[in-house]
């Protein structure tokens, strides 16, 4: 029998339970086997835009406003995408084995203040056997701000880590390039410490000649001592060419008129290989007054060193060419192209023709390209080659007209 006093308790108790229910931070309900609900507790929760008296015997779906469930006429549980569905597929599952299952993640989308929103849902189920009624307790949380917080994460790590690989592969380029020009600058040093030691002995060679050829003077010794004299001559512009790569300067500006400098360099190449009958033309109509701020020696020798390329290249050839262009450009630079019909270059060189040193010539320094490059840096410009073995050679030289400060 159930005394005034006992029934004041389980009152109480009653009391106590609903207010537990009522305030747990979660979206709490109780579902029948035909996935009904059966009861909700009041907490406000983003998942719920209905009131929770309104839902009672509603299917879950539609408790929740599933976008899938309210497609379709007959409600929660019947369009295709519903067979999908991990929460219905979990409710049936705990009705069946009687098992909970805990903190399942499943993305909805759902009908908020009457927009389509893309919402993460974290649930749970117990199964429960209310006065032999069976049910499933379902408790829901919105997960959507942690979820998006989570793939931001995951972007921004994922960056990160690329930006890292990224900066790594530069810093190890970086290193390499340091670590050749610390070689390129200590080969130089050496190479030009040879050459230097070598001017003297040269000389000794050079004086023993000319005194051997006026001591005796047969026809037979003349012809050894001239040899001797050229090998002389060759050696000593190698060493003036490796000693002014060790020497280059700051550019000394000054105003050079650019069609006469290349018309020098042309006059000093033809007299150097007076044999070469390579037939010259000249495209600097656009440019004919054109002066710039520049170092009118280390012009010089860029001209000269890339006209004298060109004569190397073409000599054997039939009808050998070498066309030079002037042009000035709409931001202030100087173009100057020298095109020629020669040997051209192996695709497998292209890449080193600039390094100090690389020549396919037998008496080349290698020494020419390095010198070109490294002056017109040094004037702000830039050098390019294009080439095509057997075809003939273009080589691109760009110079602002006005470098400003130089390094
Ligand atoms: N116009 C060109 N046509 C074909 N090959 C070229 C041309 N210019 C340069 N090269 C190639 O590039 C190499 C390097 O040229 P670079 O001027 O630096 O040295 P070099 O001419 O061999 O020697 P140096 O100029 O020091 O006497 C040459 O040996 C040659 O193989
Ligand atoms: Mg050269």
């Amino acid at each position: 029998m159930i005394t005034k006093k006992k029934n004041k308790g389980i009152h109480k108790q009653a009391k106590l339970l609903n207010t537990i229910l009522e305030n747990i931070p979660l979206l709490i309900m109780l579902i029948n086997e035909d996935l009904t609900v059966q009861q909700i507790n009041k907490f406000p929760s983003s998942l719920l835009q209905k009131k929770p008296v309104k839902v009672i015997g509603i299917p879950t779906g539609e408790v929740l406003n599933c976008l899938n469930a309210l497609s379709d006429p007959n409600g929660c549980g019947f369009s295709k995408l519903c067979r999908k569905c991990k929460l219905r597929k979990t409710i049936l599952e705990t009705f069946k084995t009687k098992k909970d299952h805990n903190n399942k993640e499943s993305e909805f989308t759902l009908l908020n203040a009457g927009k389509k929103n893309s919402f993460y849902i974290l649930f749970s189920t117990t199964f429960i056997n209310f006065l032999t009624r069976p049910m499933v307790l379902l408790s829901l949380q919105d997960i959507t701000k942690r979820k998006k917080a989570e793939t931001i994460l995951k972007q921004s790590k994922k960056e990160i880590e690329d930006l890292v690989s990224f900066k790594s592969k530069e810093l190890l380029e970086t290193q390499k390039v340091l670590d050749k020009s610390k070689r390129l600058s200590e080969l130089g040093t050496l190479a030009s410490t040879v050459a230097h030691e070598l001017r003297n002995p040269l000389c000794v060679i050079q004086t023993a000649s000319y005194n051997i050829r006026r001591k005796c003077r047969t026809n037979d010794l003349t012809k050894h001592l001239d040899n001797i004299d050229i090998k002389v001559t060759e050696s000593n512009e190698i060493i003036e060419n490796i000693l002014s790569y060790a020497k280059i300067k700051s550019p000394r500006l000054q105003v050079i008129n650019l069609n006469s400098l290349i018309e020098e360099s042309l006059i000093f190449a033809e007299n150097r290989f007076s044999g070469n009958a390579i037939s010259i033309t000249k495209k600097i109509e656009s440019t004919k007054d054109l002066s710039i701020s520049a170092d009118k020696l280390q012009l010089g020798e860029i001209f000269s060193n890339l006209i004298e390329n060109a004569f190397q290249a073409t000599s054997g050839k039939k009808q050998p060419k070498l066309t030079i262009t002037t042009a000035r450009t709409n931001d202030s630079r100087f173009i100057a192209t020298f095109k020629d019909n020669g040997c051209g270059i192996d695709c497998k060189n292209i890449e080193q023709i600039f390094e100090p040193f690389f020549s396919l010539k037998s008496k080349g320094t290698g020494l020419g390209l390095t010198i070109c490059r490294e002056l017109i840096n040094l004037h702000n410009g830039d050098i390019s080659i294009s080439s095509i073995k057997n075809k003939g050679t273009i080589v691109t030289v760009s110079l602002p007209i006005s470098p400003g400060r130089l390094s």
